[in-house]
């Protein structure tokens, strides 16, 4: 099915960006072959997504985490859907890692197998609101809109890159005990890294020394990620995605910058929204920096 936004393909109802979209692999979604391994973070765009692939390919490389080796976080961690470097992701070797904003419903087969890691990452969706408002008006290849007003309606009605929020953390979390995931929280990796790195950790069972530990908190954080050319998505904006004004992936990094932003009464919408949509949900939001 078409959609208005030309720069969206809508496969077995969800959205993905056309122009960078492996068509092949959609087809063969179902079916791509899993290793035990295999370790995904799985997002919806804009709540941390090259964050936690930096965060993960400094847990499992040490090349990465001592810096004796010169790849790109895409490389070491490349999406799944998005295989923009054409790589033949049957020839990695293992552990492989991938980054995915698939929904569950289109999950390979494979990862009910309980045995392919899971980190999904989730960010209260007023700050993913305003991140991805910025985010699609500085790249070339999603649809700008003037106004936050516009995009606020576009992200509610779901018609953007990864479809309708609700959905997408709804499904993975209501599906949990089909997969072997785990739930960090955007806010709380941003709080408390230390304690987000460990917590990750223990999921994958690396027991990391305290000198590794530390190593991994200080090339995540926000200024050090941006200056790192491998990790700040910077070239590959320049190059494969293609930028239509100045901007990073790496904006502001805080909690809570949609009040910047959205006006009382966008606000009060979109509160009004989450909570018919939400109410009986269990995961918790944390929505201001002062919150606990
Ligand atoms: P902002 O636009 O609010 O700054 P994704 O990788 O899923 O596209 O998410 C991008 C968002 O994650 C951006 O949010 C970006 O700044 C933020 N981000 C990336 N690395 C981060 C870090 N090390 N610490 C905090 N936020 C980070």
């Amino acid at each position: 099915m078409e959609n208005e936004d030309t720069t969206i393909l809508n496969f077995k109802g969800y959205n993905f960006q056309r122009d960078l979209v492996d068509t092949d692999l959609l087809e063969n979604l179902e079916n791509f072959e899993v290793r035990d391994d295999d370790v995904f973070v799985i997002t919806y765009p804009k709540s941390g997504t090259i964050w936690t692939q930096q965060i993960l390919s400094l847990i499992y490389f040490e090349g990465h985490r001592n810096s004796t080796e010169n790849l790109e976080t895409l490389d070491r961690a490349p999406f799944l859907e998005y295989n923009i470097r054409n790589v033949d992701f049957s020839k990695r070797p293992s552990p492989r890692l991938f980054c995915s904003h698939i929904p569950y419903f289109l999950a390979p087969k494979g990862f009910k197998n309980k045995k392919v890691k899971i980190v999904y990452v989730y960010r209260n969706p007023k700050d993913i609101l305003n991140s991805y408002f910025h985010f699609s008006n500085m790249v070339a290849l999603l649809e700008a809109s003037d106004t936050i007003e516009r995009f606020m309606k576009k992200f509610l009605d779901g018609k953007v890159v990864g479809s309708v929020w609700f959905d997408h953390i709804r499904g993975w979390y209501e599906h949990r005990h089909d997969f072997n995931i785990l739930f960090m929280m955007y806010e709380e990796m941003n709080k408390d890294l230390r304690s987000s790195v460990l917590k990750i950790c223990k999921f994958l069972e690396k027991d990391l020394s305290e000198e590794d530990v530390d190593a991994i908190v200080r090339q995540a954080t926000f200024p050090n990620m941006k200056l790192d050319s491998k990790a700040n998505y910077d070239k590959i904006l320049q190059n494969e995605i293609g930028k239509r004004s100045e901007g990073y992936f790496l904006r502001k990094g805080i909690v809570g910058d949609w009040k910047n932003h959205l006006t009382v009464e966008q606000n009060e919408r979109f509160d009004r929204i989450f909570q018919k949509k939400m109410k009986d949900f269990p995961l918790k939001f944390i929505w201001d920096i002062n919150e606990d």
